[in-house]
């Protein structure tokens, strides 16, 4: 072997570890592109630069389509009160008894009984509003149109004033929804032929009340997220590949190139001596 191939096998070595030193640094040409020009985009808030994980996610992140969902979690249901649910279950004698306090010094309430302050409440529920000619009601009264369904006498006993602007019943209202209830059902017992009680809202279980509204949302994030993360996981795992077939291959030549020159050397040594 003469000096031609020791020059040739020195060159082939060379140029191998040329290409090596190209390889180590493709990954962070491929993942910090650009990072000369967009300094920000690499650097954390404060300068220092960001995790190789963090360089990823930067960089997929213009690729994950985040779902814009506004505030996500669970979209909490707004508080209905179940006017059929309350009345299936109120207590007529407790209305009563709240009729006698609240009502009674103003309205009487058996047949025939009369006008006070109040007109006579004997058959008033699925009535007309205004429902009798001798009593002299507010011009808000006579304005008002359509029948004392129980969704009606509900809204009025909370709060006459706010349900009819101008009405002339001087009561602030029952503010208690059982109270309310068992005074409309009082009322109910007092009317011949009322109509029946709403039917109460249908059940929502936990699950279809915690879930339905929140479904669309989060798996839409969740996805993403997903995706995101695998996305990330997989970079780091083919960076590692990376680095470790290019350690490998470095380890490998070196070792192949200096056995190739011990072998030379002795070859020499021999040739010398
Ligand atoms: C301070 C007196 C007063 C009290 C207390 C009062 N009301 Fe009245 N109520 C009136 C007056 C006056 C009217 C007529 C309102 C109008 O013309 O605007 C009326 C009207 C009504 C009507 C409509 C009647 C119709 O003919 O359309 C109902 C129903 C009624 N009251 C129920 C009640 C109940 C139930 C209570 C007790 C929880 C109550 N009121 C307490 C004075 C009173």
């Amino acid at each position: 072997m003469g000096e031609m191939t020791l020059n040739k096998i020195f060159g082939a070595g060379l140029a191998v570890v040329l290409v090596i030193l190209g390889l180590l640094q493709l990954p962070s040409l491929l993942f910090a592109s650009g990072a000369e020009g967009h300094h920000d985009d690499h650097h954390g808030e404060h300068g220092e630069p960001l995790s190789l994980n963090e360089q990823i996610a930067a960089t997929y992140a213009y690729y994950i389509p985040i779902a814009d969902g506004g505030s996500a979690g669970p979209v909490e249901p707004e508080e209905v009160f179940d006017l059929g649910a309350a009345l299936a279950s109120a207590d007529v004698s407790r209305g009563q008894s709240s009729f006698q306090q609240k009502c009674a010094s103003c309205h009487s309430i058996e047949a025939g009984a009369g006008n006070g302050i109040g007109p006579n409440l004997y058959n008033v529920v699925g009535a007309e509003k205004h429902h009798l000619d001798d009593f002299r009601y507010s011009g808000a009264m006579m304005a008002a149109e359509g029948s004392w369904t129980y969704a009606d006498l509900n809204d009025w006993l909370k709060s006459p004033s706010s349900y009819m602007s101008g009405t002339s019943m001087g009561f602030a209202g029952l503010n208690r929804d059982g109270e309310r209830a068992n005074v409309i059902a009082y009322l109910a017992s007092k009317t011949e032929g009322a109509p029946a009680f709403p039917a109460p809202l249908p059940e929502v279980t936990e699950e279809e009340g915690e879930l339905v509204p929140e479904v669309e949302d989060t798996s839409l994030l969740e996805e993403a997220g997903d995706t995101a993360e695998t996305m990330i996981e997989d970079a780091g795992d083919s960076l590692e590949d990376v680095s470790e077939t290019v350690e490998d291959t470095v380890d490998e030549t070196v070792e192949e190139a200096s056995e190739l020159v011990d072998d030379h050397a002795e070859t020499h040594e021999g040739d010398e001596h």
